[in-house]
């Protein structure tokens, strides 16, 4: 078990439709069930499906939170729930819209309401998973392919950021410019990304080598490679939450795998 005192931020990032908020929902079912520890679930993509993925239905995003909230740091504010502290009214209203689920606590960006550009809600990303991932011992955001919410200069960088990718060479494509692009984003601002693997997802076993060599060849270690897996089609077409996917599932027995040679679990 990896232990540096801090939480531990894992994100997932690549092309759309290859299995990130599948995999964010996976790695939370398999961290809840398996570690008992404090994980926060950040739905990052402003196209919001997280929450579906995990069965919650009711939740408010954070996206009409005004920046300004931030520097009011010295009215006081209500604490909530014990546990967490807020020092500042952001991080009280951070907090309030916070989903407290079974073994997890959930927050969900969305999209900022009101006029103006995204730029103002992508620092609130950054400040609320500078803010909230101080209190979890895991922070897993299901990102959406640009990462722009954690391309500016943060506290706090990402432990570990997997790359999706489906076998598709478009797939593999955008695996690349993600991983450029975390090469840009340390060298302009200093944002760490410390770790980072590469995930094919829903390959046939027969064409999984090939992908990884692809993703060796662009500087990107193949840490998972995941079959089709009927029982995630099974709970797409029943609607059914994915942190109920049975122990025999490949996907949920491919995440352990991946977890142990990350020395997660
Ligand atoms: N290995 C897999 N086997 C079967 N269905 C999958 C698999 N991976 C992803 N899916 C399904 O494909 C769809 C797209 O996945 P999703 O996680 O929403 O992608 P993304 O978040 O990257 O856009 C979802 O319905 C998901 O359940
Ligand atoms: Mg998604």
């Amino acid at each position: 078990m990896r232990s540096n005192g801090s939480s531990l931020v894992l994100a997932f990032s690549g092309k759309g439709g290859t299995g990130k908020t599948m995999l964010t929902t996976v790695l939370i079912k398999v961290l809840r069930e398996e570690t008992h520890k404090k994980i926060l679930a950040v739905d990052a993509d402003p196209a919001v499906s997280l929450p579906i993925s995990l069965g919650i239905r009711e939740y408010e995003s954070v996206g009409h939170l005004r920046e300004e909230m931030k520097a009011d740091s010295r009215k006081r504010v209500p604490t909530l729930k014990g546990i967490h502290h807020a020092s500042t009214m952001f991080e009280y209203q951070l907090l309030q819209s916070m989903v407290e689920a079974e073994g997890y606590s959930l927050l969900v960006m969305g999209r900022p309401e009101g006029p103006g550009c995204y730029c103002p809600s992508n620092h609130i990303i950054r400040s609320a998973i500078d803010t909230l991932s101080k209190a979890f011992d895991f922070c897993v955001i299901d990102c959406e392919a640009g990462m722009e919410h954690l391309s500016r200069r943060t506290t706090r960088g990402v432990d570990i950021m997997f790359i999706v990718t489906d076998p598709s060479a478009k797939g593999v494509a955008t695996a690349k410019v993600v991983k450029d692009l975390t090469k840009e984003m340390k060298e302009e601002s200093g944002v760490e990304i410390a770790e980072m693997y590469g995930i094919i997802n829903r390959v046939e076993p027969a064409m999984g080598p090939p992908v990884a060599e692809k993703l060796k060849q662009y500087g990107i270690e193949p840490i998972g490679i995941l079959p089709p897996d009927p029982y995630v089609t099974q709970f797409d077409i029943e609607g059914r939450s994915l942190l109920e996917l049975p122990a025999d599932s490949t996907t949920v027995q491919g995440v352990k795998e991946v977890l142990r040679k990350l020395e997660i679990l």
